[in-house]
């Protein structure tokens, strides 16, 4: 007999059925087996009688819990199920057979963390896994149905990027070279053959946060645009997260649901405009409304995020940071020399800053100035300053962070939740 998956017997909901997968839940007597089965798509309770097993009874008494097996019997309703289905098995075949399960419900996170290799298949998890999935392909299918051409950039690089200090080294054939930071740099450079680009690659820092917000490995999902400015910018951020988290609540509700996450709490982002404030209201709001007092001229930390985002239910867009906190690409303002052309959008409830993204700087003196007031070398940046030698353009292009987009949308306390195998200061294996 061809096999289903538990949730096509589920849709399928009478008759003789075939299925696969893993046990969840076991409890047995005497007389009956109670197994809750699992695959990747649902759960289903099997009971098996021990009259009809009495040659197999020894090994079916002793199943543990992920062993694998196929089962063959009929589907019913029956509403005291978990999932609303039984099925009565003819045929049990065991595949593989358990050791007992080293997770239990009492672990805390180090310990699930050791054994992430095997957390990985929990309810949990999966949910989490598929929901990233939801998003990945999402900021893909926009920026494409948008007219965007896919690119990928190296992940060694020779030196230059984002911020120096927390590039990890690499040992490049006894030179050192350095994990990527950042999309951004190539991209441009690819920019002025392909104007509207988009692409999703992982990046490393070696920041020294150990918060609920840094990973030292993730991902970025980024974009660069030809011709546009930051307002134009901003609605590609803003339509392109309502366009992902449309699509998570279309595909994902169960898995919500089985995270225990509200989803009401993500659709005033659908409904809603997202605010646009710059920097300077950003103060004042924090001030006035938060008893908040942030000197001027540094850049907005986690606490200060965290209290302005409680005044919001949607996503926020904050604008014109000041200049010198702000990296070397960033352009200043025209009209306000001390603030830069560009914006973080901030995520609500504590998920913190989800999208950073800019105008870029084509003037490569002042590029210099900068790139020098922060220390840097230039001769890293020869290719950089060459690209606005021929032909440079006003562009811009923004960075989002995945596992932060899908800490908030599924309402989990860490990123680290978000990616299978995190990578931080203190957490590298699995
Ligand atoms: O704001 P960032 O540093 O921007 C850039 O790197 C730009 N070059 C992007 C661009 O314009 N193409 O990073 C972008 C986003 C952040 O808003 C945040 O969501 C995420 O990347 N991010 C992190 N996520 C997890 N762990 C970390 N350590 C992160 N650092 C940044
Ligand atoms: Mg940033």
């Amino acid at each position: 007999m061809k096999f289903s998956s538990i949730s096509e017997a589920i849709n399928k909901g009478k008759g003789k059925v075939a299925v696969r997968g893993w046990i969840y839940r076991e409890r047995g007597s005497n007389k009956f087996k109670f197994l809750s089965l699992r695959d990747s798509t649902e759960i289903i309770q099997i009971i098996l009688d021990r009259k009809n097993f009495e040659k197999q009874w020894k090994e079916i008494d002793s199943l543990q819990i992920e062993a694998s097996v196929e089962i063959v019997g009929e589907i019913k309703k029956d509403s005291r199920a978990p999932t609303g289905y039984e099925i009565k098995a003819n045929q049990i075949k065991i595949i593989g057979l358990s050791d007992k399960f080293p997770i239990t419900k009492d672990l805390n996170e180090e310990l699930l963390g050791d054994r992430r290799h095997l957390w990985i298949r929990s309810r949990k998890m999966t949910s989490i896994m598929k929901i990233r999935s939801t998003v990945m392909q999402s900021f893909r299918d926009y920026f494409r149905e948008q007219g965007f051409y896919e690119f990928q950039t190296p992940i060694i690089i020779p030196g230059g990027a984002e911020e120096g200090p927390t590039m990890f080294e690499l040992n490049y054939y006894e030179k050192k070279m350095y994990l990527a930071q950042t999309w951004q740099l190539y991209a441009e450079a690819a920019m002025y053959g392909l104007e509207k680009i988009y692409g999703i690659a992982p990046t490393f820092r070696a920041e020294k946060s150990r918060t609920s917000r840094h990973l030292s490995e993730f991902w970025m999902a980024e974009m660069e645009v030809a011709w546009i400015g930051l307002d134009e910018l901003i609605n590609y951020a803003e339509d392109m997260t309502k366009y992902i988290i449309k699509k998570v609540l279309k595909n994902n509700k169960k898995e919500l649901e089985i995270l225990g996450r509200d989803s009401k709490k993500l659709t005033p982002a659908l409904k809603k405009k997202f605010p646009r404030i710059t920097y300077d209201d950003a103060l004042k709001l924090l001030k006035t409304k938060k008893k908040l007092k942030v000197p001027w001229g540094k850049d907005l930390r986690t606490i200060e995020e965290e209290k302005l985002m409680e005044l919001y239910d949607t996503p926020i867009f904050v604008t014109h940071y000041p200049k010198e906190a702000m990296a070397f690409y960033k352009p200043k303002d025209k009209n306000n020399p001390k603030v830069s052309r560009c914006f973080d959008m901030l995520g609500p409830e504590g998920s913190g800053e989800l999208i950073g993204g800019s105008e870029r700087d084509i003037d490569v003196d002042e590029l210099k100035k900068s790139l020098k007031s922060q220390g840097e070398k230039l001769e890293d940046y020869k290719y950089y300053f060459d690209i606005n030698k021929y032909g440079a353009i006003p562009h811009a292009g923004f960075g989002l962070g995945p596992e932060r987009l899908i800490r908030w949308i599924c309402g989990l306390n860490s990123v680290r939740e978000a990616i299978a195998f995190p990578r931080t200061m203190t957490r590298y294996s699995p």
